[in-house]
């Protein structure tokens, strides 16, 4: 992917300057005061590329692809680390860098609120259409169908995907650290953030002239290990099922309350392959084993074209439509998108 940037000047000189800069959106869930987040952020600009973060102006860790606006216009309470103070507008930047911005909503929320509002509003160049969207790195790995769904980096990641913007959730194994806490270069969330910077790096030089840097609905989950060094780890190639684990709701009898645990033996319905390459490793177990996970999942949540999905739906053939006519007209198995309904022209380039 070559992103060339027009210089009026040169232009007119005959010359053009071609450089490797991309228009990156980033976001997490926890929140916008991440020292993780901030160290890939920074080392994403200084490698020259065009970045802005719109993130939770709170932690909000754990609420997966929940889409929830603030009701008020204003912050009732001071943001993370007091980055800005209560009665701040809802929606805002960070009065240090106005490539930061918070806003007071979910993960998911927050995607959509920089594709509708921060962008078209404050950054018309880049048209609302980032060239890549990243999360994190989260405080904690997301490994597994399970957690997939339960978590904010996760669930802002399938966001961009579902408006056409390729996505990587990244998920380190450091604990929080506010990026205010951050004095040097030797600390986990640089090693963390450094590792992601690494992978982004890799797909976007695998990246060719005028191709996306991941075909439409598809998206990458990275879960990285504890770092005790600023050493890349070994990468392997994982999917998301594969000794991954699933909650079982555990009693205390004496509070009459939950929690949850992990279901030991582990779960054969959280396991089930049945996308994607079955020989490949799960996530879960290679992260365990220290190494760098990397999953490739699409948003097409739809069960594959097999003898098992046909035996699902022969169950309702005396229900539907089909069994009493051709169903021909009724209606078409894959419906043209009317032109014009999609902001964001990639889809019909997959
Ligand atoms: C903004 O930068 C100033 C000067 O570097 C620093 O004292 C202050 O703490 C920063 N504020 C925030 C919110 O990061
Ligand atoms: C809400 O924020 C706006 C803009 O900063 C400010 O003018 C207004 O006074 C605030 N309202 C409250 C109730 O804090
Ligand atoms: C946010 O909450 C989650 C879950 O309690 C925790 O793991 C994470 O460290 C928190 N993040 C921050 C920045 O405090
Ligand atoms: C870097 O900062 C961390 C705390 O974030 C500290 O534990 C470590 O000793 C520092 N290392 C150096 C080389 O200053
Ligand atoms: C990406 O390309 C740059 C420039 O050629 C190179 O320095 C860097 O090592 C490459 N990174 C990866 C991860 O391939
Ligand atoms: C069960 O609840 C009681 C009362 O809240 C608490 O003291 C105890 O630690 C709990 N047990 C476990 C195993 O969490
Ligand atoms: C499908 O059924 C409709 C009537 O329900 C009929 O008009 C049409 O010719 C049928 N098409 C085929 C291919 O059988």
């Amino acid at each position: 992917m070559r992103f060339e940037l027009f210089n009026a000047l040169t232009a007119a000189l005959g010359l053009v300057w071609t450089t490797d800069a991309a228009k990156i959106l980033m976001g997490n869930d926890d929140g916008f005061g991440s020292g993780n987040i901030r160290e890939f952020y920074r080392l994403l600009k200084e490698a020259g590329h065009d970045v802005i973060i719109v993130a939770p102006v709170i932690n909000q860790s754990g609420q997966g692809g929940r889409s929830d606006f603030s009701t008020s216009a204003n912050l009732t309470g001071p943001s993370q680390y007091n980055i800005v103070p209560a009665g701040s507008p809802a929606v805002g930047s960070d009065p240090n860098d106005s490539h930061i911005w918070y806003y007071n909503g979910t993960p998911a929320a927050c995607t959509f609120v920089a594709l509708d509002y921060v962008l078209p509003r404050y950054f018309p160049d880049w048209n609302a259409a980032p060239d890549l969207f990243v999360a994190g790195p989260n405080y904690g790995t997301n490994a597994g169908p399970f957690v997939y769904t339960l978590a904010g980096t996760l669930g802002a990641t399938y966001s961009a995907i579902s408006r056409s913007i390729p996505g990587i959730a990244f998920s380190a194994s450091n604990t929080a650290v506010s990026y205010a806490d951050i004095k040097n270069t030797s600390n986990p969330a640089t090693w963390a953030a450094q590792v992601s910077f690494n992978i982004v790096e890799a797909f976007l030089n695998a990246t060719g002239e005028e191709q996306e840097v991941l075909p439409l609905g598809y998206g990458v989950n990275v879960n990285i290990p504890p770092l005790t060094s600023s050493e890349m780890p070994e990468v392997v190639k994982t999917r998301l099922t594969g000794d991954a684990e699933t909650d079982v709701a555990v009693y205390n009898a004496t509070s009459k309350t939950f929690t949850w645990g992990n279901v030991e033996p582990k779960a054969a319905g959280v396991n089930a392959c049945i996308n994607g390459d079955c020989k490949l490793p799960g996530e879960t177990y290679v992260v365990k084993g220290g190494k760098v996970s990397l999953s490739v999942f699409t948003i097409d949540y739809d069960a594959p074209e097999m003898a098992y999905t046909e035996d699902v739906f022969a169950k309702v053939d005396s229900l539907t439509e089909e069994s009493k006519g051709n169903g021909t007209e009724t209606y078409r198995k894959r419906r043209a998108v009317p032109a014009g309904k999609l902001l964001y022209g990639r889809d019909n380039t997959a």
